[in-house]
């Protein structure tokens, strides 16, 4: 196993290379004032909102909010874990990094070394079915059937697909040598145990299909037998490295396929996946058997902006979509899309891309109906929208879809279209789903400098941007609350502008004071007084894939908002209104934080999704390991 790698060579690295030079390789960049710029690569754009910074060593994508140093572009960019893209980078200055003795503290890690064996077998098992589709004598029962749908060699081999031969003990014989070997392959779930101890092989008689994870490493199979038996298909069950409910099928084929991905489609099936990419639709992906969840949701927003679900026409495809459009409606983030293809009934992917071809195919992708569209017409269903009574009910409905939207320009949208839809007021629309009575807030803390009129948030979180007219006037935003956040953050903002100011701060000023912000303001302050050294680009890093690092990248990236000069002073006046604000009101602001759902808390709860997804191996690694000791 390898130990972890020292922090001072991590510092040293970042000291060395340059971000421009690391990115422009890899993405053309181009000059613009002090920074460079280019299209996102992280995200499809058709004007530059991506800069980097040379002074300060650091990215930040304005459109989808991707930051860091060089060392996490290279990760996102070549899709690589953390010591790869040291490697990567270390490799390119001739540089050779150290390991230090691991005291075997590395949790992730070590799962990552204890799953290996079964990534290295899985491959090995996806070269036998390969194998098998090409040698054995019944294989051409396979191969037929393959071509029966259409397929040509080539796309069987971009899917990997292989032939799992008839009989109990084909991948048992051929792998299976030695009782650690089985026991790997039992915990593979490629072999069977019964309740006798007898062991055999999961798939027979099947064509097997790869499931691959995002970096390409075969994790499981699904199998479809070759005439009408039942089951029909086959998967393997959840094993260390296989979660159903997290895998997207075809997507990492494909990422392979597309530099970038302006659109993906979510189909049912694997057969669907591939027909489609054997036609030149290469975008398909499916869910393994599993709803669509909003992890999957977040894995493929995060590859593309636009997604589009393909379903049945059928009583059951219209319950599918309708689970697909309550995942959808978290992540609908202003400049993301979700449509919804309904087939004609008993159609699916595969028999239309057949049937009529790749631009009868697109051509429907194209004509897919809108998330709006659907939900509108779903909670409309079978209701008189003539009687004022069938537009309430519609609204009624319709509501608590709409409020589970992100704040932004597409959720007002959404409640000015279900108003148009009604016809009713907006105002009188937000009457019928009127909160109830707020519950008595605490005493309003006496005025300081922070202070200003405020109350206490309204328990629905859309009532005061579109509460009713005759409510009372809507109160200005909590001021409180968020000049509170915005005095933390506009100190991490300084900090990160200039880290060497911190000597100047005292972090018992904070003592008392809590929130999310102000911690992290505390624990920046800290950090920055025992290692004054340490750069935008290292903090940066410091905090990579938490939600912190998305913030600290987001207020890294406001330049234009830091003084071009006196930014000590600002710095210090800007701790010392901190130092004022008393405890009590802190711990106020931070329950109004919680309860009122802004831009930023939800921003921050997508990234906690996707931290989850993306990096949770990674995490406790990145934690231990930046932690200076
Ligand atoms: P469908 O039954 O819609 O099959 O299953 P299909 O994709 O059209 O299959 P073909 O065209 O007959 O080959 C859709 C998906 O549901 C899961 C599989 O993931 C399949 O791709 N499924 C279906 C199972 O897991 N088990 C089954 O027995 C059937
Ligand atoms: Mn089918």
């Amino acid at each position: 196993m390898r130990g972890r790698i020292p922090q001072a060579f991590l510092d040293d690295l970042l000291d060395r290379v340059d971000i421009v030079e690391v990115i422009d390789r890899r993405v053309k960049l181009k000059k613009t004032g002090k920074n460079y710029s280019a299209r996102c690569p992280f995200h499809d754009e058709k004007t530059p909102s991506f800069s980097v910074n040379p002074d300060k060593q650091f990215y930040y994508c304005f459109g989808c909010g991707a930051g860091g140093n060089a060392i996490t572009f290279v990760m996102e960019y070549e899709n690589l874990e953390f010591p790869q893209a040291v490697d990567t980078l270390a490799g390119g200055m001739g540089m050779e990094v150290p390991r230090e003795q691991s005291a075997g503290g590395d949790r992730a890690q070590e799962r990552e070394d204890s799953n290996k064996p079964l990534y290295a077998l899985m491959e090995q098992v996806a070269a036998f079915y390969q194998q098998q589709l090409r040698k054995h004598p019944e294989a051409h029962r396979a191969v037929d059937y393959l071509k029966g749908r259409g397929l040509t060699g080539e796309v069987a081999r971009t899917f990997g697909l292989g032939f799992a031969p008839p009989g109990w003990g084909n991948l048992l014989e051929a792998l299976g040598e030695g009782e650690a070997q089985r026991d790997l392959l039992l915990k593979s779930g490629m072999l069977v145990q019964n309740e006798k101890g007898r062991q055999y092989d999961r798939f027979r008689d099947r064509v097997v299909f790869p499931i691959r994870d995002r970096r390409g490493r075969v994790i499981a199979f699904g199998g479809r037998v070759l005439g009408d038996d039942k089951p029909k298909y086959l998967n393997s069950p959840e094993t260390a490295i296989f979660h159903k409910g997290r895998e997207l099928y075809g997507l990492y084929e494909a990422r392979q396929a597309n530099r970038q991905l302006a659109r993906i489609v979510v189909v049912e099936g694997y057969m669907d996946v591939i027909a489609l990419a054997q036609h030149g639709i290469t975008y398909a992906t499916a869910t393994l058997g599993t709803a669509t969840s909003q992890t999957h949701l977040e894995r493929i927003f995060r590859l593309c902006p636009e997604v589009v679900f393909c379903f049945d026409g059928d009583e059951a495809g219209r319950k599918a979509a309708l689970r697909a459009l309550e995942a959808a409606l978290p992540c609908m983030e202003d400049g993301r899309q979700a449509r919804f293809l309904f087939l004609p009934e008993g159609q699916d992917p595969d028999d239309a891309v057949r049937a009529q071809g790749r631009d009868y195919f697109e051509a429907l992708l194209e004509r897919a109906i809108p998330l709006e569209t659907f939900l509108f017409d779903t909670v409309g269903e079978n209701l008189d929208l003539a009687s004022l009574e069938g537009r309430a009910r519609m609204s009624k409905q319709a509501l608590p879809y709409i409020r589970q939207l992100p704040e932004g320009v597409f959720r007002q949208l959404m409640f000015q279209a279900l108003a148009d839809r009604t016809g009713l007021e907006l105002a009188s629309l937000m009457q019928l789903e009127a909160p109830p009575p707020a519950p008595l807030a605490p005493e309003p803390p006496p005025a300081d400098e922070l202070e200003a009129p405020f109350e206490a948030p309204p328990p629905e979180d859309y009532a005061d941007e579109y509460r009713a007219p005759d409510r009372a006037e809507p109160p200005p935003p909590d001021p409180l609350a968020r000049g509170y956040s915005n005095l933390a953050q506009a100190a991490i903002a300084l900090l990160l502008h200039r880290p060497a100011i911190a000597r100047v701060a005292n972090p018992d000023d904070l003592a008392g004071l809590v929130g999310e912000d102000v911690a992290l303001l505390r624990e920046l302050i800290e950090l920055l007084q025992r290692r004054p050294e340490s750069s935008t680009a290292m903090l940066l890093g410091h905090w990579y894939g938490t939600p912190e690092g998305t913030l600290m990248s987001r207020l890294a990236g406001q330049e234009r908002l830091i003084p071009a000069e006196g930014i000590e002073q600002q710095f210090v006046d800007t701790m010392a209104k901190l130092a004022r604000v008393l405890p009590h009101q802190s711990k106020f602001a931070a329950q109004v934080d919680k309860i009122k759902v802004t831009n930023y808390a939800e921003v921050s709860e997508l990234e906690k999704q996707r931290l989850r997804e993306l990096l949770q191996e990674k995490l406790e690694q990145d934690t231990r390991r930046n932690k200076p000791s």
